[in-house]
Order: structure tokens, then C-alpha cells, then sequence
């Protein structure tokens, strides 16, 4: 099947200033403020942010784009959600125009359209979450930690959701041999997946009090809040934390107040085999598990769509996907906390090596 280009769209972050300073520097000067208003009430149109090369074709062939919604992270989830819709359509028309035929749902995209659900149906585009493959590099990641960290004990914040839900059913199917606390705010969702799983090997709870969390050893946090959730008192001595969120939902206080606490930027692979020409926000050779999701459907010529609730099968497919292209990356990348490279520890180093 011949290749196809993608798309993959993404939005600021929860500071506006910051992010648009990408795409123009002088932005980063602008008050805050002034930007939200700008973005909600002028024709800002969509933007290509970076552009995306395979390392085994030649130099010039694009492979696919990054393209930013106009639409702040705290705007994408409070703003009237058929003016944020309308403008993640508008980052589809481009990506269209621009011949793709995978698109990305990036950061708050996915959650804001029902995991692309509410969106347009176009013909000769299929559309991912990119959850999929972000639940089965999580569960990479917490099958690394988990001899790091002190007991047996994992909570996932944000249990219920597409990238939640996928997480815990991969868990279900292959266990950790540890107890489970699935976190978030409706209880009736949590306790309906919470039954789904319950012939695992381990306990499997359920809270709605962020509270609960300070019980875990190892915690993961996949909610759609754009605000830092959890903070020091939420966090037991030594636990292991791994975030996967964007815009993340970890007190970057953290880093100063507990440095008995390892905290791990979650859902990001090296990708040594991509060249990305554009700041998305990682160091070199990194990228988003979702980007590499919509990434692998591309190379892979699969035109189905991936929306809605990200399913265990399209994730052992994206994992098989990821093992084709292996001498490009997808594998769990080397850790980084607060966007800063950290070590594995050293449990997590050995649990590698024995192949756990
Ligand atoms: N690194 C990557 O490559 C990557 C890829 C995909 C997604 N992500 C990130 O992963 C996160 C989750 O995405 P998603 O698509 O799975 O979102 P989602 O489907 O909207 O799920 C969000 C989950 O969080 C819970 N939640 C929301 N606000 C909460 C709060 N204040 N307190 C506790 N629980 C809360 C929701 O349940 P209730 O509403 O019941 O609380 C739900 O369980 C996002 O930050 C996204 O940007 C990262």
C-alpha cells in the first residue's frame, strides 16, 4: 500500500505565552491575558508548528506535519465546544489541503471531541486519538517502575478515561501482580470498570477522593484537568509517579518539595529514526506516544479510524505496528522529569535486564 502523509494537531498549553513563543518569539513577550482574548476573538488560523522526516527516505519526502489549533488548554475545555470544534475542523481542512490522510487528535483534542467522535466525517481520513499506543507505553513504563518503587500498590488517576480505561483493561489481561486504585470523579463510570476487571490477580479498588492516592506506590496520571492535581500531600514517601498528561497535572513544586519522589514524563518514545524539524516541546529524537500512533498508522497505510475509547486491540496492534518500524524507535524512551533527563532507577535498570 503507498504511503501516506499525516497530521497531528496540537494546541497550547496551559501557558498560552510559552507555547505560541514557538511558532514566533515575540509572542512569548505578550500577556497572557491579551493572547486568550486574541485567540478566542480574531481569525487566527491554524499553523504548521514542525514537519516530520523519515531517517530511511530521502531528505526531502515529508512524511507528515504537526499543526497547532489556535485554542488555549484552559479555552479548549471552558470555551463554547462548538467554537473550539469549529477550530480544531479548521486544523483538519489544513491537514487535508496539505494531502494527509491520518490525523493526530494531540493533547486536549481527543477529550474535547469525544475522542474524535463529534467530529466531521471526511472521506480518505482517518483519524486517531492516539491513545492506544500511549496505553501500551504506560503500561511499558509501569512494568519498568514498579520494582522501583516501595510496595506493590498502583493508583491511575484519570482510570476511566480512553487512555485510562485502556491502561487498566492491558493491565487486566497481562497483570503486574499488584493491587489497583482506579481514581476519578464519577463513581458510577469507575465502579462499572472496576467490575470489568476484577478477576485480575490483584485487589482493584475505586475512590473519587485524590486523597486515596497518597496509599499508592506507584501512581499514574492520565486525567484531562489542565490544572497540577497532584501536589506533595497527595504522595506517600519514595512513591514512583509517572505523568502522562498534557497539559500535565504534577506541581512542578514537586521537584524542590520531595526529592524522596521520583516523578516520570510518561507517553514518550524515542524515536531516533524521525527527524522533527520544529519545537514540540521535547528534546531531540523524543516524541509524544500519540504523535507516534498517528505516525505508525500512516507508515503502516491503515485507513481505519481509531475514536472514541482507545481499544486493547488497536493497542497490541500499534505495539506490532511499533515492532515493524523498530529501526525508527517506538520504544519507551529514556526517562525525563519535568523535561529534564533523569535516570531509570536503579530496580527499574535491573528489571529491564531480566526481562520482567
Ligand atoms: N503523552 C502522550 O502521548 C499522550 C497521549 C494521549 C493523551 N495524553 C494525555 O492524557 C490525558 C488523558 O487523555 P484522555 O484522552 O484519556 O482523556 P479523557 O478520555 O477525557 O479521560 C480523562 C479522565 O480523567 C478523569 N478526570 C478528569 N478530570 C479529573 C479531575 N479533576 N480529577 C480526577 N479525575 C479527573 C476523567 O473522569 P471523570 O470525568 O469521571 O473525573 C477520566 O477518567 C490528557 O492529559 C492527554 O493530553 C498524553
Amino acid at each position: 500500500m503507498a504511503d501516506s502523509t499525516f497530521a497531528f494537531l496540537v494546541h497550547p498549553r496551559a501557558e498560552i505565552a510559552s507555547d505560541l513563543a514557538r511558532l514566533w518569539r515575540p509572542l512569548g513577550l505578550a500577556p497572557e491575558a491579551a493572547l486568550q482574548w486574541g485567540l478566542r476573538h480574531l481569525p487566527v488560523p491554524p499553523q504548521t508548528l514542525a514537519t516530520v522526516r523519515r531517517r530511511d527516505r530521502p531528505d526531502g519526502e515529508i512524511a507528515g506535519r504537526v499543526i497547532v489549533v489556535p485554542v488555549g488548554a484552559r479555552q479548549m475545555l471552558h470555551e463554547d465546544r462548538r467554537w473550539v470544534r469549529g477550530r480544531i475542523e479548521q486544523a483538519i481542512d489544513l491537514a487535508e489541503q496539505q494531502g494527509a490522510s491520518v490525523v493526530g487528535l494531540g493533547a486536549l483534542t481527543a477529550p474535547v471531541t469525544d475522542g474524535g467522535r463529534a467530529l466531521r466525517p471526511r472521506p480518505g481520513i482517518a483519524l486517531t486519538t492516539g491513545n492506544a499506543f500511549t496505553a501500551h507505553l504506560t503500561v511499558e513504563g509501569l512494568q519498568r517502575l514498579l520494582p522501583a518503587a516501595p510496595g506493590n500498590h498502583i493508583a491511575i488517576v484519570g482510570a476511566t478515561g480512553s487512555v485510562g480505561s485502556c491502561v487498566v483493561r492491558l493491565l487486566a489481561d497481562e497483570p503486574l501482580g499488584a493491587d489497583l486504585t482506579l481514581v476519578a470523579r464519577n463513581p458510577r463510570r469507575l465502579e462499572d470498570l472496576a467490575e470489568q476487571v476484577r478477576a485480575t490477580d490483584g485487589a482493584v479498588r475505586t475512590s473519587t477522593d485524590l486523597a486515596s492516592v497518597r496509599d499508592a506506590d506507584l501512581v499514574v496520571v492520565l486525567t484531562s484537568a489542565t490544572d497540577a492535581l497532584i501536589r506533595s500531600e497527595h504522595l506517600k514517601r519514595g512513591a514512583v509517579v509517572l505523568d502522562d498528561t498534557q497539559p500535565r497535572n504534577t506541581d512542578p513544586a514537586l521537584a524542590h518539595e520531595r526529592p524522596d519522589v521520583l516523578i516520570i514524563d510518561g507517553g514518550v518514545a524515542a524515536v531516533p529514526g524521525i527527524d522533527l524539524r520544529g519545537d514540540i516541546g521535547l528534546p531531540r529524537s523524543r516524541a509524544y506516544a500519540c504523535l507516534c500512533e498517528t505516525m505508525l498508522m500512516a507508515f503502516d497505510g491503515q485507513r481505519g479510524t481509531a475514536t472514541g475509547p482507545a481499544s486493547t486491540e488497536h493497542a497490541r496492534a500499534m505495539r506490532d505496528a511499533a515492532r515493524r518500524f523498530g529501526h525508527l524507535g517506538f520504544d519507551l524512551a529514556d526517562p525525563l522529569s519535568f523535561g529534564r533527563p533523569t535516570a531509570w532507577p536503579a530496580a527499574a535498570e535491573l528489571a529491564t535486564k531480566v526481562g520482567r
